[in-house]
């Protein structure tokens, strides 16, 4: 038997095992963003590195002012091809609407479809720790079996993803020549359906703010005020409708500058996806694109910017009614970005607009969030022509190079700072349900996952 069918007959001998191992890890509370679990992130930091040590891959706990970044090596002489850096995010996203999931989402278990399909159902399951558990137990696997790794590995995890990863700049500033390696390799992302592996070769940028306007000095009594004081609420509605026109089309000022057309190869391959548009909005119960409307919903979400609107409040939204003017209104907007949008001068031409749209006796603020471009993959890269031919092994379909309407500011801060191609390998389903109640993550993504990495581990290493 090859050496290659040994590694993966070990992998499925191993399921259970590996299985066991996930769920240790998805019953730590690892929520990066809530003050009350940081000894938990602490924890999960503690598991992955012992657990990549115990495989043979030595890993410390590094602190942060933040939550603590894991990183191993395992290296040897004489090896052909890259060294090769791993990156996953051991933090999770808040669990809230709490009452929503069917079990406890810190409490993994093994649910079975009316279809037959097993999945795993807990927080984090997909993203990322099911995900970054594909690619340890291909490692423990390869070990186990050969004694070795074929390549030279850098294992990099994070435990800020989900909370805009605060400390990851300072991090690789000082840790630049211990983490620069030849590929990154990030498993974050999706394949294209259940049983059809993808390489994410687009992922979009993103800049966020926060706005605030404030018209009276205090909240207001409607009756005695209604009419002649303005609203805020008001103010701020009028000026957030302004931010798209009918056909869907952002109007800020110089918006579409530096958004490109799709390259026509592209354009061809996406046409060729088998993609319903009725599928794809019907699996959420809405029914018509509501981006660009020239455009189709599949380049809506992988290949052009957007304006979305997370969260807004003001006034009284409590129990019953109270009839107020408030003195504030506040909103949280996000723009993704494609091709070589700046995030900083949309965020400028975004004040802007919304300074102009402000009424003298009001006043508007505005808090900066993230700001991030977005990452293309090099289609002529060796390792993408690797990835491609690993993944086609395992899943018996040609790969798919998607593109990922999400953003993993990571890969760029990997191409900025350390002059690193990443190659974005995942398996999760759009309809995983990530940072939602009941997340998910099919039993196959995971136990071909694992295979997946194993194969890319060895065509990697044929230099
Ligand atoms: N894994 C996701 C991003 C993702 C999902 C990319 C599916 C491609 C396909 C990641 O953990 C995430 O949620 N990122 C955030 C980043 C943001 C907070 C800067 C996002 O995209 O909203
Ligand atoms: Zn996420």
């Amino acid at each position: 038997m090859s050496q290659i069918d040994q590694i993966l007959n070990h992998v499925d001998a191993n399921l259970e095992n590996s299985l066991t191992r996930l769920f240790d890890l998805l019953r730590i509370k690892s929520i990066s963003t809530d003050p009350e679990f940081k000894g938990d992130c602490r924890k999960a930091a503690e598991w992955l590195a012992n657990e990549l040590t115990s495989i043979g891959v030595p890993s410390q706990v590094r602190d942060t002012t933040g939550h603590p970044m894991v990183v191993g090596h395992r290296t040897g002489e004489g090896k052909a091809g890259p060294h090769v850096l791993f990156y996953g995010h051991y933090d999770v996203q808040p669990v809230d609407p709490i009452e929503l999931w069917h079990s406890d989402p810190f409490d993994p278990r093994i649910v079975t479809r009316e279809d037959g399909g097993k999945m795993i159902v807990a927080r984090g399951a997909n993203d990322d720790k099911g995900q970054l558990m594909t690619f340890v137990e291909a490692m423990r696997a390869y070990i186990e079996v050969t004694g070795d790794m074929p390549l030279n590995i850098t294992v990099f995890l994070e435990g800020e993803e989900e909370s805009g990863s605060p400390s990851l700049e300072p991090f690789l500033d000082a840790n630049k020549q211990e983490l620069s390696k030849d590929l990154a390799l990030v498993c974050d992302t999706g394949m294209w359906n259940r049983t059809t592996p993808a390489i994410t070769v687009m992922l979009r940028g993103m800049v966020s703010e926060e706005i605030v306007v404030t018209g009276p000095d205090k909240d207001l009594h409607s009756g005695f005020f209604g009419g002649a004081a303005r609203n805020p609420i008001h103010v701020l509605a009028k000026m957030i409708d302004s931010l798209r026109d009918d056909m869907g089309r952002i109007t800020l000022d110089g918006f579409y500058d530096d958004v490109p057309e799709l390259p026509q190869d592209v354009k061809d391959m996406w046409a060729e996806l088998d993609f319903s548009q009725e599928e794809f909005l019907g699996g959420v119960g809405l029914k018509m694109p509501a981006g660009e409307q020239d455009r189709s919903a599949l380049e809506q979400v992988w290949a052009r910017p957007t304006c979305e609107l997370n969260g807004i409040w003001g006034g009284y939204t409590g129990a019953g009614f109270k009839t107020v003017i408030p003195s504030k209104a506040h909103a949280k907007i996000s723009f993704r970005l494609v091709g070589d949008q700046d995030p900083e001068k949309i965020r400028a031409s975004f004040r802007k607009k919304m300074l102009a749209l402000c009424p003298p006796d009001c006043s508007v603020e505005f808090h900066e969030h993230g700001g991030d471009r977005a990452q293309r993959v090099d289609f002529t890269a060796p390792a993408l022509e690797k990835g491609c031919k690993a993944l086609e092994a395992e899943w018996g379909k040609e790969t798919v190079l998607m593109g990922g309407g999400g953003s993993i500011p990571v890969v760029g801060n990997f191409k900025r700072d350390l002059n690193m191609d990443t190659l974005l390998i995942g398996f999760g389903l759009d309809e995983d349900q990530i940072h939602s109640p009941n997340e998910k993550y099919e039993l196959t993504s995971f136990h071909k996952g694992i295979r997946s990495w194993v194969r890319v581990i060895a065509e990697l290493s044929k230099g």
